[in-house]
């Protein structure tokens, strides 16, 4: 772990107060960023939507550079063989004002997110009870903020276990799939790559998601931005799930439906930098 001012820390030290107000009302942003060969990968991206969260919750984040060094520290000394998931929390530190709590983690992804890239996921669609397009129009409430609050998550991943599914879509009240707790979806159309218009429904404007979309040109793809039905999803000729740690997983089943596997996936996952199955 590493802390603005005070470098390396061991991981069981204390960072945060008890009155922390990103630990008493989830009121901070963080960033997930794969490490490959020592480096964060798309660490500029990573930065840049954490900045537009922080202008849009009203939170003072250090310069970007100073966050750079800060990540610069926590990686230092990582074996480069080995992935690693580099966490930048940033909260908006003690009740009744004080400064920001800002540190960095760093360990290993975890075994089954490297795994689902080869396996694929099994997915079950959950109702998020909001319109497609309904968060954006609200001018009071920040979308697109990868926030510290991740209740709905979490209900969303326990659901997920209960029911034996790996992973859950979120689904509009007029039918629209939007994302997964921590993923966007990806999907194709004959030779369209498709993803979600982030700023119109108020899903995380994944770093992921954009980075496939703006190289879909190097596997001859056309990129598309826009809202997919689950009736037209369940035709698609591919669906994904993208994060950062991840990178890829395919959606192999959805709501019980087995769906062939896709011949674009071992390119999709080339693309993004990860070995193939
Ligand atoms: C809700 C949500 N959507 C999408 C993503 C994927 O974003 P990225 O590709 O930037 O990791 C995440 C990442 O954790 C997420 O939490």
């Amino acid at each position: 772990m590493a802390v603005p001012g005070r470098g390396l820390v061991p991981a069981g030290t204390a960072v945060l107060r008890g009155d922390d107000r990103g630990v008493l009302h989830g009121d901070g942003l963080f960033e997930t960023l794969h490490l490959r060969d020592g480096r964060p990968w798309l660490r500029d991206a990573h930065l840049a939507r954490l900045r537009a969260g922080a202008a849009a919750v009203e939170l003072d984040l250090p310069p970007t550079g100073a966050l750079v060094d800060l990540l610069d520290e926590v990686c230092a000394g990582w074996p480069p063989e080995v992935e690693g998931a580099l966490r930048l929390v940033c909260t908006r530190g003690p009740e009744g004002g004080g400064p920001p709590t800002v540190y960095a983690t760093l360990g290993e992804v975890p075994a089954a997110t490297r795994r689902a890239r080869g396996t694929g996921v099994r997915v079950a669609t959950l109702p998020l009870g909001v319109a497609a397009r309904s968060r954006p129009e609200l001018d009071w409430l920040p979308h697109g903020v990868k926030s510290t609050s991740y209740a709905l998550s979490t209900a969303a991943r326990r659901w997920a276990t209960r029911s034996g599914v790996d992973d859950v879509l979120w689904v509009s009240t007029d039918g629209y799939a939007l994302e997964a707790p921590s993923a966007n979806l990806v999907w194709l159309t004959g030779r369209t790559l498709c993803t979600v218009p982030a700023a119109a429904t108020g899903v995380l404007p994944g770093v992921t998601a954009r980075w496939l979309l703006d190289h879909a040109a190097d596997l001859d793809l056309t990129p598309q931005e826009r809202l997919v039905t689950l009736g037209e999803l369940h035709e698609a000729d591919g669906i994904w799930l993208t994060s950062s740690l991840r990178g890829l997983a395919e959606i192999r089943t959805l709501d019980n439906a087995p769906r062939p596997h896709s011949p674009l996936t071992a390119p999709l996952l080339t693309l993004l930098g990860f070995p193939a199955g």
